[in-house]
C-alpha cells in the first residue's frame, strides 16, 4: 500500500491549464499523491502559469514568495513546482530567483513528472524540464482517475503556428500539434462512464484540428465533432478557442446538422480594423469576420458569439478604435473578454516603434467594455421567458437550489432537486441576473 501524499495544484490562466492540472494530478495519483484543497502542510505544490498578459512573471515570483513562507513551514518538506507557460518562458530564470523551487516544468513534459519528482526528493537536487520532448505526452499519460464532473475538457489540439504579432503562445506551446482520433474518441468515452454530460475540446487552435483518423486518413474537426456526437449518453459538445481561418464548410455546417453542437461560439477577432488586423497578422479582415458569423448564424439561427478583443495594440488609431466599436455594434456579442495590449518580450509586436499610451489604452478599453456589458445583458434579457435546455451541473447556492448550463453558457439556477444533476431539462428563465440566469423547470418536457 503506497502511503498517502497530498498534492496541491494552484491554476492560472486558460481553460488549458485548467485540463493539463487535471492531467498532472493523475500522472502522479499512482505515486500515491491524492489532492489536498490548501497548500499549508501539503507534499507538494504545484503552480500552473500563464504568460499570455500583465506582469506574468512578477506575479509568479510573488506567489512563491508566499509557497516559500509554508514550505520553510514545514520544516523545507515539500516539492515545490512550477509549471505552464511562465515555466516554458523564464526556465532556469525561476532557479536563479527562487532557488527553493524544486521542479521547472514546461507544459509539453508534465507526463515526465514521476520521474522529475524522484530526482527532486534526493537532497539538493533541482529540475528542469523545458524542452520540447520528440514523444507525444498523451501517449504517456494514464487515464484520468479524478472525475471532472458533469462538465468536462478534452485537450485535442496544442500549439499554434499563427503568429500574431502580439502573441507569446507559438513560443510556449509550440507548434501546431493534433491528437489523433481515436484516442480521442477513447478518452471522450472515459469521460462519459465518469459521469460528463458535456465536453468541451480544447486547443489554442481547437478548429486547425487535422488528426490520424482510425483508418489512416485525416479529419478535420467537423468530421471529429460527428464522430463524438455518437458517443452514448454524451448531451453537448463545445470547442475553444477558434481562429477565424479555420472556420471551414464543414464545421460550419456541423452547427446546422449536429443538434448536440451548442450554438455558442468563441472566436477571438481582435480588432474590427483591417489595419490593425495586418499589423497583427491575423491574415483576415473584418468583413472576413462579419461573413463567417453570417454564415454560422444561417446555419443556426440561434448561435451566440463571443470573442476576444486587444485594444491599444502598437500602431492603434482612434479610427482603428472606432473600426472595432463598429463591428461590436454589427456583430452583437453575447459575451467577450477585452484586454489592454501588453507587451510580451520575444514578440514581434513588443519591439514596434508607436507604442499607445497606456491612458488611450485606458479609455479606450473602458468604452469597449460598456459597450460588450450593455450586450451581454440584452443577450441575458432576451433570454427571460424563453424555455432553455439547460443542463444540470451541481447543487445551488441555496438549499433546495441546483445549478445548470444553458446553451450559450450562462450559468443558470433554479428549485430543483440534486437527483436532477446530470440531465438535461428545459427550464422557463424568469429573471436575468448580472453573471447568471435564474429559471423554473418546465416538468412536462424533458429532453433528456
Ligand atoms: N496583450 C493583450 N492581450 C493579449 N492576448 C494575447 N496576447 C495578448 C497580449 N500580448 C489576448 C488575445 C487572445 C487572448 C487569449 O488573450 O485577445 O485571444
Ligand atoms: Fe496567439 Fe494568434 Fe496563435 Fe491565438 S492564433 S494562440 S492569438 S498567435
Amino acid at each position: 500500500m503506497i502511503p498517502t501524499k497530498r498534492l496541491h495544484v494552484i491554476t492560472w490562466g486558460c481553460q488549458m491549464n485548467v485540463y493539463d492540472s487535471g492531467r498532472m494530478a493523475d500522472v502522479l495519483a499512482p505515486l500515491g499523491y491524492a489532492p489536498a484543497s490548501e497548500p499549508e502542510g501539503a507534499d507538494m505544490v504545484i503552480l500552473n502559469t500563464c504568460h499570455i498578459r500583465d506582469k506574468a512573471a512578477e506575479k509568479v515570483f510573488s506567489e512563491l514568495g508566499r509557497l516559500r513562507v509554508m514550505k520553510e513551514a514545514a520544516g523545507g518538506d515539500m516539492i515545490l513546482a512550477v509549471a505552464g507557460c511562465v515555466a516554458q518562458a523564464e526556465g532556469a530564470e525561476i532557479l536563479a530567483r527562487a532557488p527553493y523551487v524544486d521542479i521547472v516544468l514546461g507544459p509539453q513534459t508534465y507526463h515526465r513528472l514521476p520521474e522529475m519528482v524522484a530526482r527532486a526528493s534526493r537532497a539538493g537536487n533541482k529540475v528542469i524540464e523545458t524542452d520540447f520532448p520528440p514523444e507525444d505526452k498523451f501517449d504517456h499519460l494514464p487515464e484520468s482517475t479524478t472525475p471532472q464532473g458533469v462538465t468536462a475538457f478534452l485537450t485535442i489540439q496544442e500549439g499554434c503556428d499563427k503568429f500574431c504579432s502580439f502573441c507569446v503562445v507559438p513560443y510556449t506551446r509550440g507548434a501546431e500539434q493534433s491528437r489523433p482520433a481515436a484516442a480521442i474518441l477513447r478518452e471522450a468515452r472515459h469521460l462519459v462512464s465518469q459521469g460528463a454530460r458535456e465536453i468541451t475540446l480544447l486547443g489554442q487552435n481547437v478548429n486547425a484540428w487535422h488528426g490520424e483518423a482510425p483508418d489512416g486518413s485525416t479529419w478535420g474537426l467537423g468530421r471529429l465533432l460527428r464522430e463524438l456526437a455518437e458517443v452514448p449518453d454524451l448531451l453537448r459538445l463545445r470547442y475553444a478557442t477558434s481562429h477565424p481561418r479555420d472556420m471551414d464548410d464543414d464545421l460550419i455546417a456541423v452547427h446546422r446538422e449536429v443538434p448536440t453542437l451548442m450554438p455558442f461560439l468563441h472566436l477571438p477577432v481582435q480588432s474590427g480594423s483591417d489595419r490593425m488586423l495586418a499589423a497583427m497578422n491575423r491574415k483576415h479582415t473584418a468583413d472576413d469576420y462579419r461573413r463567417i458569423v453570417d454564415r454560422l448564424r444561417d446555419a443556426r439561427p440561434d448561435m451566440a458569439m463571443s470573442s476576444d478583443f486587444i485594444v491599444g495594440h502598437p500602431g492603434e488609431t482612434e479610427a482603428d478604435f472606432e473600426a472595432t466599436m463598429t463591428l461590436v455594434r454589427d456583430i452583437n456579442f453575447a459575451m467577450a473578454y477585452s484586454f489592454k495590449y501588453s507587451s510580451r518580450p520575444g514578440t514581434p509586436a513588443a519591439g514596434a516603434p508607436v507604442q499607445v499610451p497606456e491612458l488611450d489604452k485606458d479609455r479606450r478599453l473602458q468604452a469597449l467594455q460598456a459597450l460588450l456589458r450593455e450586450q451581454q445583458v440584452k443577450f441575458g434579457a432576451g433570454c427571460v421567458g424563453l424555455d432553455l435546455p439547460v443542463l444540470f451541473t451541481g447543487p445551488g447556492r441555496h438549499p433546495g437550489q441546483i445549478a445548470g448550463r444553458s446553451p450559450f453558457l450562462q450559468p443558470v439556477h433554479l428549485p430543483g432537486s440534486a437527483n436532477l444533476i446530470g440531465t438535461e431539462s428545459l427550464v422557463r428563465i424568469v429573471a436575468n441576473h448580472p453573471n447568471s440566469l435564474a429559471g423554473t423547470l418546465v416538468q412536462e418536457r424533458r429532453t433528456a
